[in-house]
């Protein structure tokens, strides 16, 4: 590995700092934001379970093929396969790995400044002062879920108008252009639904109002449901403002954005090896503590079966792509992130060992999270007017209103998410900037500021997809913000590991890899090749094709 090409590129400090950094990358916001989040929207049961096979089945052997392609290269995604592939087609592999990781940082970043927004209001105490919801708000939110349930027999559009109250009632009513809109779309959905009866139903809603307030009110343990109460519409409240804040949000990002440009700036730093020696475990005693609490909630079961019992039924085409698409995101591959970090290993460590590590803990600490915010929403009965995306920027702080020294905890774990997160972006960035030292022999620090310059500016219609742009919807009936998530994740990734897997399984000599994988026993090392092989190639190949012959035919 000491050719000219790969020399004076830096290494890892040590044989743990590649395992350190490389469990950074994959333990992210993949992990504790976006799986809980997916799993929510595609209706857990079966969904964690073709996640699960994906992991282990696609996952685990593309991530040592990843890996084993950059030790062997010792170079970024695009010199990687230049040096050991000089075919036109590989080469455009590599390259599309570098503009992928160039435009998933762009949003991934903006989910990261989140967590920063959310120390901050751990530090100031926010998540304390639930006292502000009112009984009036309180009765809003009843109606909303009083006309989501099936037994009221009430119409989406209904259903859709008591969220809309729930939500207005305390984000929007000083926002007199979205009052305005609110209003629009209110008359609009009378008109049609109501057919010049809007009396009858505001009647209608005013009584179901005061009778559900009445109830609850009546009911046993008040004063305790209504604390509970007061503390999941607050968060949620917190939540909402938050996001409907276009300035703070980019700021953030653009804060997490300089923060990881700080960092890789320093090349491949013993800082972040010696930070991540620290924090990356308290992060886990951390999660165990949120699980431990999170099934001590007497509908603790009951979430649990939510998750894990299979319901085949909701698995539709789209839950599949995005099992397969999110087992790449988590683990940071079919981009050149494992590739590129794989290039500073050296060679007497063991990449199957390393890979079954990182692979567990990423899948271990993706359960835990889900498990925590399953649990969480359900015993605090959450209203999810976003399908999920807030769950864990609320699930947590309510959770921890109820722990003595709550306020600390919060605080700690809003950090840890924010330092997971920076251990990814790094990661993403160093992709990029690794291509332009190699290929164009650009300096470190130009090829840092110029890249991540660009990143964060492509970073700010993500950002403002949930405010001044959520109605933008220019591709495909999606915020770019979720349009950029959904083609990078779903369908660049797991084609970026397609080909991984190609090329390590059909065209990397036999010989190269038995080399990489030396003191693999032959039982193993024939597992791992039949999975490059076959498996892989065949689960990502048959889902693309199965979902573009069915988009043709329906
Ligand atoms: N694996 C990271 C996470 O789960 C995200 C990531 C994807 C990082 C691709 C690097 C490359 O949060």
């Amino acid at each position: 590995m000491s050719d000219k090409t790969t020399k004076g590129r830096g290494s890892w400090g040590s044989r743990i700092g590649f395992m350190l950094a490389a469990s950074g990358s994959a333990i992210g916001l993949g992990n504790l934001w976006k799986f809980p989040y997916i799993t929510y929207k595609f209706g857990a049961g079966a969904f964690v379970l073709v996640y699960l096979f994906c992991i282990a089945l696609v996952g685990l052997p593309i991530m040592i093929a990843e890996t084993m392609i950059g030790r062997r290269a010792g170079l970024n995604p695009v010199g990687a396969f230049k040096k050991l592939a000089p075919s036109k087609l590989w080469v455009a592999v590599g390259g599309l790995g570098v503009v992928c990781g160039f435009v998933l940082l762009s949003y991934y970043s903006v989910v990261a400044g989140w967590a920063i927004e959310y120390t901050v209001k751990s530090v100031r105490h926010d998540f304390s002062n639930h006292e502000k919801i009112t009984d009036k708000e309180i009765g809003a939110h009843l109606f909303s879920e009083y006309t989501k349930t099936p037994k009221s027999k009430f119409d989406p559009i209904r259903a859709g108008y008591g969220n809309e109250l729930a939500t207005i009632s305390f984000y929007d009513l000083k926002d007199d252009k979205k009052k305005k809109a609110f209003r629009a779309g209110l008359a609009k959905a009378w008109a049609a639904f109501e057919k010049g009866k809007p009396e009858a139903f505001a009647k209608l809603k005013t009584n179901t109002i005061g009778s559900l307030l009445d109830a609850f009110q009546r009911g046993d343990g008040y004063a305790e449901r209504k604390l509970r109460m007061q503390r999941t519409l607050w968060v949620a409240s917190l939540f909402g403002q938050f996001v409907k804040n276009p300035a703070k949000v980019i700021g953030w990002h653009l804060l997490f954005m300089t923060l990881t440009m700080l960092i890789v700036v320093g090349g491949v730093s013993a800082g972040i090896e010696r930070a991540s020696k620290i924090l990356m475990p308290t992060l886990f005693v951390m999660l165990i503590y949120l699980v431990i609490r999170a099934l001590g909630f007497q509908s603790a079961g009951e979430s649990l079966a939510m998750v894990f019992r299979p319901n085949f039924h909701a698995l539709t085409g789209e839950a599949v792509l995005e099992a397969l698409g999110h087992s790449f995101f988590t683990l940071s591959l079919g981009m050149g992130a494992m590739l590129t970090y794989g290039s500073y290993l050296s060679k007497d460590a063991s990449l199957t060992r390393a890979s079954l590590v990182i692979t567990a803990l990423d899948t271990l600490i993706a359960l835990m999270a889900t498990i925590i915010i399953f649990c969480a929403i359900h015993a605090f009965k959450m209203p999810v007017s976003d399908g999920g995306v807030s769950n864990l920027f609320r699930a947590i702080p309510a959770m921890f209103q109820e722990t003595p020294g709550g306020n600390w905890l919060t605080l700690m774990f809003y950090l840890l998410v924010a330092f997971a997160a920076l251990t990814s972006t790094i990661s993403l960035l160093e992709v990029v900037v690794s291509y332009f030292i190699d290929e164009r022999g650009w300096s470190r620090k130009k090829a840092t500021l110029l890249m991540g310059t660009a990143i964060a500016v492509l970073g700010i219609p993500s950002a403002l997809s949930l405010n001044a742009w959520s109605n933008f919807k220019p591709l495909f009936g999606k915020t770019v913000f979720d349009f950029f998530d959904y083609t990078v994740s779903n369908w660049f990734l797991p084609l970026g590991g397609l080909f991984v897997a190609l090329f390590v399984g059909w065209v990397l000599p036999e010989k190269d890899k038995r080399d990489e994988l030396e003191g693999l026993n032959k039982l193993a090392f024939s597992a791992w090749h039949f999975a490059i092989r076959f498996v892989a190639p065949t689960a990502v190949g048959g889902v693309f094709v199965w979902l573009i012959y069915k988009s043709i035919v329906d």
